[in-house]
């Protein structure tokens, strides 16, 4: 009992408590800081806020918002709610015992609950122990809490499929020690992530902004815009053939979540650009075109290595091809020119991104959701 922490042990009475927030709970940095202290006790003007480094707005006030996508992405993210269990995986399971799938195809699927297993608590542990101190702003503050409870939704899934599939979970869990091709691409964004969670780190310089936007083109431009689509293809290239299908609406759930994570994250990217015009320099956009050519490279060998020999009607050609060309739509969203100028050798990914993003494809799990929160008393 010794630990049982009361109010009693705060000691703390209303009189006690300061007039003003303590900067330490602002987040770091400072707009411009000309040294000036901000009465942070006072209304504040929306046109104050900044995503980094602003001192003068209290970061624990959402309203007067400034930053409407942000707002709008949190609230389709939260209409978008769902949870892996309600998915069934009956049908998957019946497959998987059966000597219908061949070793191939297998790897495939192993692959790839290997390599997003991981892939999602690195993306949730970047949002919360590197991205979220630093963002000095309610709403996208409000955005990234949503984002990272729907990181946890995403490695939940992976543990329920690998339950359901009566997988060793040790072993799909450690992929990313164990398997190349898998630590490859992790290695390259787990550095992104130390860089700026370093004790010395801030963003006030422009260097560190430049680090801090590297970070975020490491995980929303191509982690979450590039590494996470061959797996996306691989996955529903069974579901387009009705095999393992509960595995396949699980990744259209993740689609839809990751398709509002990337569009957060290059609004955020660009906006941040917009206010800080002069750490877009020549140096860092050659930074960003080698990082997203490792990228590339790193995802070519993930595919050659779930697929060596050609599964389902695919190859590693194709993945080039699609790698490339969705490195160049990830190029032109944050105003640099694409390099590659290849083809979509998956047009259907387009027709399913579109169908997953219609609501009435999830229609009755929103319905639910959206009927549980607007209970009336009048009914
Ligand atoms: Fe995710
Ligand atoms: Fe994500």
């Amino acid at each position: 009992m010794a630990d049982t922490l009361t109010f009693e042990d705060e000691a703390e009475t209303p009189e006690q408590i300061p007039e003003q927030i303590p900067e330490q709970t602002m987040g770091a940095g400072c707009c411009g800081d000309t040294g000036e202290s901000y009465d942070l006790a006072k209304p504040f003007k929306a046109e104050d806020k900044r995503l980094l480094n602003c001192k003068q707005v209290d970061v624990n006030q959402l309203m007067p918002l400034k930053y409407d996508w942000a707002w709008e992405h949190y609230l389709n993210g939260c209409a978008n709610h769902w949870m892996p269990t309600e998915v069934p995986m009956q049908r998957d399971i019946e497959l998987w015992r059966t000597d219908a799938l061949t070793d191939a195809e297998r790897q495939v699927i192993l692959r790839n609950l290997g390599f997003f297993s991981t892939g999602e608590s690195l993306v949730g542990n970047n949002i919360v122990l590197a991205i979220f101190k630093h963002i000095t702003n309610s709403e996208a503050r409000q955005y990234l809490l949503r984002q990272a409870f729907e990181e946890a939704i995403h490695t939940h899934t992976f543990h329920y499929i690998i339950e359901s599939l009566g997988l060793d979970g040790r072993e799909v869990f450690n992929m990313y020690h164990e398997v190349a091709s898998i630590k490859g691409k992790d290695q390259f964004v787990m550095n992104l992530t130390s860089d700026v969670m370093d004790p010395n780190f801030s963003t006030e310089s422009i260097e560190g902004m430049q680090k801090f936007i590297k970070n975020l083109i490491g995980f929303y431009v191509i982690m979450e815009g590039i590494f996470f689509y061959s797996g996306f293809v691989m996955i529903l290239s069974f579901h387009r053939q009705n095999r393992m299908t509960g595995i396949g609406e699980q990744f259209q759930y993740i689609l839809r979540d990751e398709t509002i994570h990337l569009n957060f994250g290059i609004d955020l990217i660009n906006t941040i650009k917009a206010e800080n015009p002069e750490v877009w320099t020549s140096e860092l956009q050659r930074d960003i075109y080698d990082l997203v050519n490792d990228a590339v490279e790193y995802e070519v060998l993930y595919a050659r290595d779930c697929l060596p020999e050609g599964v389902l009607g695919l190859n590693e050609t194709m993945f080039r091809e699609y790698v490339q060309f969705i490195a160049d739509r990830r190029l032109e969203r944050i105003g640099l020119a694409g390099v590659y100028g290849s083809q979509n050798p998956f047009p259907w990914m387009g027709e399913t991104i579109d169908i997953v993003k219609e609501k009435n494809f999830f229609e009755t799990r929103v319905t639910d959701y959206q009927s549980g929160g607007a209970l009336s008393w009048d009914e």
